[in-house]
């Protein structure tokens, strides 16, 4: 299908939908570096600008539309009326995008924080809104784990599908192929994902391959907890270190921060997948996304509905 990206990042959703065979025919982001990193691995599709200096008119028609809407300025009900956070502007722009574009489905990720958001009241609100622009919507939680992730990754997504294109919801979300349990298959260790990785102290020829000095110890934190080499890698961070900088997860060698590389595998982009900007824009870029693995299995999902319901 073809598909226009908001929020686009570095590009972890895009190039998913890509690999599965859909096409992006704009993207847009509004951090340089972002979107100097999308350019220079998926394509020249991305504007980078922000979303609120952008007409809708200048969007391209599309089938899909997607987006990584950020929400922290959901502190209340009715968001599309609030107006005293500008943030909200964010959401209200993805969601007049949707009800002046009409495509035929769309697909939003977000954090697991958005469903308890005012009591849960936030994202009634949003389903809500997209009922009335005229969209069957589903929202699902996911440990990204369970899909064959390295990373116990939670996530969020809401899935719209326009309502004349049948009664009940066609985009089946898609079965999980891992569990804790071991099955269908066992959860993929951190480990197992990086072990083939050569010391990034010694020469080598990994792109990215260089960490933080931000310090290791373990206070029992978020970022601050020894990682168990056995299991999935916590959650890939985009912020955190105290700074405004990003805290990158602790390698399981308890020596050092994970590189921009493992961090990057982690969400399971490819390694020819360079990132562009300071360490802490890179590592904030690999945070920020849909671990690419995922974002390819929902645009598998895509495909099959345009060859066998569309
Ligand atoms: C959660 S990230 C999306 C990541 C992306 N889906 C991926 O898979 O790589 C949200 C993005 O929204 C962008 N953003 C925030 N405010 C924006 C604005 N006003 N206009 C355009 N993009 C904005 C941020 O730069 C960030 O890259």
């Amino acid at each position: 299908m073809n598909i226009v990206s908001l929020f686009s990042g570095a590009g972890g959703l895009d190039l998913g939908l890509i690999h599965a065979g859909n096409t992006v025919i704009w993207a847009n982001d509004i951090d340089k570096d972002a979107t100097a990193t999308y350019r220079k691995n998926i394509g020249n599709h991305i504007v980078c600008a922000d979303i609120k200096d952008i007409r809708l008119d200048d969007i391209p028609n599309s089938e899909v539309i997607v987006a990584g809407f950020p929400c922290q300025g959901f502190s209340q009900a009715n968001l599309l009326r609030t107006t005293n956070d500008g943030r909200n502007l964010l959401y209200k722009f993805f969601y007049m995008a949707i009800k002046t574009k009409q495509p035929e489905f769309f697909i939003a990720e977000n954090v697991r924080g958005i469903l308890s958001l005012g009591g849960g009241a936030i994202i009634k609100q949003i389903v809500s809104d997209f009922e009335d622009a005229g969209y069957v919507v589903n929202v699902t939680l996911v440990n990204l784990a369970d899909y064959g992730v390295p990373q116990t990754r939670q996530r969020v997504f809401i899935i719209g599908q326009r309502v004349d294109i049948g009664e009940k919801m066609y985009f089946r979300f898609p079965q999980k192929t891992h569990g804790k349990d071991g099955k269908p298959q066992a959860w993929v260790s951190i480990q197992t994902a990086l072990e083939h990785y050569i010391d990034p102290d010694k020469p080598n020829n990994y792109l990215n391959h260089i960490y933080s000095s931000y310090k290791v110890e373990f206070r029992n934190f978020t970022g601050h907890r020894a990682t168990d080499r056995n299991k999935p890698s916590p959650t890939i961070l985009a912020r955190g270190n105290g700074k405004g900088g990003v805290c990158a997860i602790p390698h399981y060698n308890g020596k050092r921060r994970l590189t921009i590389r493992e961090s990057a595998t982690i969400q399971t982009f490819p390694e020819y997948f360079e990132f562009i900007g300071q360490m802490n824009s890179c590592y904030r870029q690999i945070g920020n996304a849909v671990p690419v693995m995922f974002a390819e299995i929902l645009g598998q999902e895509l495909v099959r509905l345009q060859c066998e319901v569309l």
